[in-house]
Parts: C-alpha cells; sequence; structure tokens
C-alpha cells in the first residue's frame, strides 16, 4: 500500500523534517527532507522565504512547480508530485542522490550518464516543458546508480499552442539552453566528452543575433518598398 501524504498540513511535515538541504531566506525556499514511518519525501516549502516574498510571489512559484510537475508525471527522471499541503509548498518524491559537481559516494560511468541526461532533457521537451535552469549544476542530481534526476522546475517554460509563434520560438530558445547545459556540465565533470556538435551559450546568441539581423532587414526591405518611389 502507497503512503498517503495527503493527510499532513505543512506545519506536520515541517515537524518530521530530518535534513534540510537548503535554508530558505530571501526569495529562496526551505527544501528539506521529511521522514514518517521510515517513508521518505521532499518538502519544498516558500514559506521559508521573507515574509513578502513568500505572501505575494510564492503561491506562483508553488504553483508554476507543481504544474510541470503533473505534466512531467510519466518521467522517471523529475520527482513525483506526492502533494500540495498549502498554496507555498509542495511534496516529492525522494530520491536519493548527489549534486552532481559534488559528487561523494557516487563515480557514474560518465559517457552513460551524459547519454541518459540528453535523453532526459529530450523527454522534458518531448513533454512541452524546458527547464531553463540546467546551467546551475545543483539542479542536475545523480543517483547512486548513475541515472540523472532534474530537479527545480520553477524557472521552466511551458510550450504553447502551434499558433503561439513568439511561445514557440522562446520554447526553441529555451530549449537550446537546456541542451547547452549538458555542454557546461561535461566541462566541469568529464571534458573529455566534449564534443563539436555540443552546443554553447553563445551559439544561442549567435542564433539569436542572426535571427534578430534577418528581421532588421526585412523590416529595412520592406519599409524601403512601401516609403520610396
Ligand atoms: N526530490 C529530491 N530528492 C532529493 N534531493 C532533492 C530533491 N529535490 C531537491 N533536492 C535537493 O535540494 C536542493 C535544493 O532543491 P531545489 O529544488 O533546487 O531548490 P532551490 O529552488 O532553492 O534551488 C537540490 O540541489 C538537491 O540537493
Ligand atoms: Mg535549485
Amino acid at each position: 500500500m502507497t503512503f498517503n501524504w495527503q493527510e499532513y498540513t505543512t506545519t506536520e511535515l515541517r515537524a518530521h523534517a530530518t535534513t534540510r538541504f537548503r535554508e530558505g531566506g530571501g526569495s529562496r525556499p526551505d527544501v528539506m527532507l521529511v521522514e514518517i514511518d521510515g517513508h521518505k519525501a521532499v518538502l519544498k516549502d516558500q514559506g521559508g522565504a521573507d515574509k513578502w516574498f513568500a505572501l505575494l510571489i510564492g503561491p506562483i512559484l508553488n504553483w508554476r512547480e507543481c504544474k510541470a510537475l503533473t505534466r512531467l508525471s510519466e518521467l522517471e527522471c523529475v520527482p513525483e508530485l506526492l502533494s500540495v499541503p498549502d498554496s507555498r509548498a509542495f511534496l516529492m518524491s525522494y530520491h536519493d542522490s548527489e549534486q552532481i559537481t559534488k559528487l561523494k559516494s557516487n563515480q557514474p560511468n560518465w559517457p552513460e550518464f551524459f547519454s541518459d541526461l540528453k535523453s532526459a532533457i529530450d523527454q522534458l521537451h518531448q513533454h512541452g516543458v524546458a527547464h531553463n535552469d540546467l546551467r546551475n549544476p545543483t539542479n542536475t542530481l545523480v543517483t547512486p546508480d548513475g541515472k540523472p534526476i532534474l530537479v527545480d522546475l520553477v524557472a521552466c517554460f511551458c510550450r504553447g499552442q502551434k499558433w503561439n509563434l513568439p511561445n514557440r520560438w522562446l520554447f526553441n530558445k529555451f530549449a537550446q539552453v537546456d541542451h547547452s547545459a549538458i555542454t557546461k556540465l561535461k566541462t566541469r565533470v568529464a571534458p573529455e566528452l566534449l564534443e563539436e556538435s555540443d552546443v554553447t551559450p553563445e551559439e544561442i546568441a549567435g542564433r539569436i543575433g542572426m535571427a534578430a539581423k534577418e528581421l532588421g532587414q526585412w523590416v529595412r526591405k520592406v519599409s524601403r518598398k512601401l516609403f520610396t518611389s
């Protein structure tokens, strides 16, 4: 039988916190490991941020992250949403893991890990979610069997309808930023795996620059046609 996390309030969950992954304060939430009757879960509570931030922005951030986790519920590479005890907090599945740049007990097979990471990121995109904060290495965790877990979807960008071209354009850019995170992480932990084809931020900026340049040329061409005889 699965454990019923939904019957616990935020206060009760906080009372069962055994480890703090992140101390709240300023614009930061509390992120903590909660243990009840041998069952583990992670509570992310925007109520741990400064009062006004928690009051005004906390519910929006919580809603954004819960929405993304719900959209990605089929995927093994992101935590499962277990409960939303109030508008500022949610509870997710705990994954025994370490941050990719702070590995102590883990030494993954890096080629396999990066291949899995690429598939994980592609799966997110197929489900219409660009993570958008993977360049921060604290959001990529490594399990003891060397698999990636992606956390912290608060900055995500969701793909909209087909007709929403600005949204689609932005989504593609953010998807490329996710891919550039692979390059950054490889540089940090396995530089020998870097390849010519790896996406760099300069390249993305370059492509945005090219698009802006082409738009500028088109505007000038149309203006010339319209306003000169
Ligand atoms: N589901 C989880 N399982 C295990 N550890 C987690 C989980 N979620 C978060 N953590 C740990 O907590 C840290 C902070 O969580 P995160 O969601 O990134 O918060 P923040 O938005 O403050 O960066 C992560 O870097 C990771 O070490
Ligand atoms: Mg984070």
